[in-house]
């Protein structure tokens, strides 16, 4: 007993001793995240054409949980000012937000570009760039032009040409102040839930090839984007460009071959499809996944296998096309090769996978089912790219935890401590020779959050969604990532003195 005590507090010692002496570097980008059609609102605002948010929450409310809409949201196309305010208030470095495409090119084809849409963004980075504050601009965070759809969106193999058009008038227009581009946010949310599932917009439910063509269709509208970015604006414009991928991370539930096996089989699942085709050495979807979908479609009957190939001319294009790797990371789960497993249907992407997952119960969860804290996460998921990836630049585009309206409000001691361990994480992956550089919260203020509507929040400033200014207010987390973000140190007790935001000289 004594000894373990002795153990404890020298422990505590050494933690108070260190956390002074790991800082963040001083280019680090500390910044926050949001989503074009989480926040802006303005759904018809002058020519903005419909998107398919739009129209799955107007033909069928139900399908979110409280029968809300992104209509308004935080109303960002009126308030955009008072973001930049919060951003100058946390002393953010950067800030990633999202351009929706159709609010851009109402018809989704670029006959027809939205002087008001572009105003609209104009106005939006200029009051970032007045302040210092780095845009980092997705192209494509889920709001695809209905019209876009109605042409079967990615699922037409033409997708790339219209996807292409599109980023070109964004770099065109923005690429003088926006030096950070993703092309996609999470094309496993794509692909998967989209087209591969019934979960999300256009809830195509293909389980049979809805995810593998997706996801072969969009690796290759992202390095046409790429190319058209390097090749006619980087030389001029001189900025990056990359893709976002949702990275949880999934080990092995026992340490055994068949586990380890599994876990890597349901990594390739869940990210390494779309990670592969772009940053592995060979390019291609993962060998392993497209050696299991051969064998399984042959043995239902179908003449060819359910996930596509590539040609030999798309790989090269496809292989190497991105400056830097951006991960959204939230949680982890532990796969096994024979226990915990589910009925899917067949076929289907998790029916092809073939394994269980497990998530153990101490593991503190969030308002939302899929989110739980799990012990060195990211770290985990960080140093495994590195490693698999050959050390790849690397931003963490997203990481939030999610409470609902009621929980804790202000005081959200939970989100603070999810926010600290996550930066840990960030810290140990530095140490281990990640080149990490930077970080976004999700999210800077609390949003549309998709199937679950206004009822999982997960922003570090609260929104009223019950006032017509969408009042925003800033919740504990921001007070202590504003310290962070000015000191580059993570100090384990601290605590605001007021809950007064002010904004620091020199923003
Ligand atoms: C998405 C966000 C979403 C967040 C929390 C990410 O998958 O990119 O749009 O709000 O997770 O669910």
């Amino acid at each position: 007993m004594k000894l373990f005590v002795f153990i404890g507090l020298s422990a505590v010692f050494c933690n108070a001793a260190e956390w002074q002496d790991r800082r963040f570097p001083d280019d680090f980008l500390f910044g926050a995240a949001t989503a074009a059609y989480q926040i802006e609102g303005g759904w018809n605002a002058d020519d903005k054409g419909e998107n398919i948010w739009d129209r799955l929450t107007h033909t069928n409310p139900g399908f979110i949980a409280d029968r809300s809409n992104g209509d308004i949201a935080a109303d960002t196309y009126t308030n955009y000012r008072t973001d930049v305010e919060m951003m100058r208030q946390l002393g953010l470095d950067a800030y990633r937000f999202s351009v929706s495409w159709s609010r851009i090119l109402p018809d989704g084809l670029s006959n027809k570009v939205s002087s008001a849409g572009l105003a609209f963004y104009n106005n939006y980075i200029d009051e970032m760039v007045k302040y210092n504050i780095t845009p980092m601009v997705t192209l494509y965070h889920w709001d695809l032009p209905q019209k876009i759809q109605d042409l079967g969106g990615f699922m037409n193999p033409l997708f790339h040409e219209w996807f292409e058009d599109y980023a070109r008038i964004v770099f065109e227009n923005f690429g003088d102040r926006v030096k950070h581009w993703i092309t996609f946010n999470e094309p496993r949310e794509i692909c998967y839930e989209g087209y591969g599932s019934d979960t999300k917009a256009p809830v195509l439910n293909r389980t049979d090839i809805g995810t593998y063509y997706c996801a072969k269709n969009l690796v290759i509208a992202h390095a046409k984007a790429y190319y058209a970015y390097v090749n006619d604006f980087k030389p001029k414009q001189g900025g990056v460009c990359g893709i976002t991928i949702s990275v949880n991370w999934f080990g092995p539930l026992d340490d055994t071959a068949d586990d380890l096996l599994a876990a890597k089989i349901k990594r390739q699942v869940e990210w390494g499809l779309y990670a592969e085709p772009i940053f592995s050495e060979n390019g291609g979807f993962p060998t392993e996944l497209s050696e299991i979908v051969a064998k399984k479609s042959a043995e239902q009957g179908y003449k060819k296998s359910r996930i596509p190939e590539f040609t030999e001319e798309e790989r090269k294009l496809v292989q190497g096309s991105s400056d830097f790797f951006g991960v959204n990371h939230y949680s982890a789960t532990l796969v096994s090769a024979t226990k915990h497993k589910q009925l899917y249907p067949v076929p289907s992407l998790l029916d092809d996978a073939g394994v269980g997952i497990y998530r153990p119960p101490e593991w503190p969860e969030s308002a939302s089912s899929w989110l739980a804290m799990a012990p060195k996460s990211m770290y985990n998921a960080l140093t495994h790219l590195k490693n698999k990836y050959n050390n790849p630049t690397i931003y963490i585009t997203e990481n939030g935890w999610s409470e609902t309206p009621h929980d804790g409000n202000y005081i959200d001691d939970g989100r603070v401590r999810y926010f600290r361990a996550a930066l840990n994480d960030a810290l140990d992956s530095l140490e281990a020779g990640v080149d990490l550089r930077g970080y976004m919260a999700w999210s800077l203020m609390d949003n549309f959050e998709w199937n679950q509507g206004y009822l999982e929040r997960l922003g570090i400033y609260e929104v009223n969604f019950e006032s017509e200014s969408r009042e925003r207010r800033p919740r504990k987390s921001a007070f202590i990532y504003k310290q962070i973000i000015k000191t580059r140190v993570i100090d384990p007790n601290y605590e605001p003195e007021s809950y007064h935001m002010s904004i620091d000289e020199g923003h």
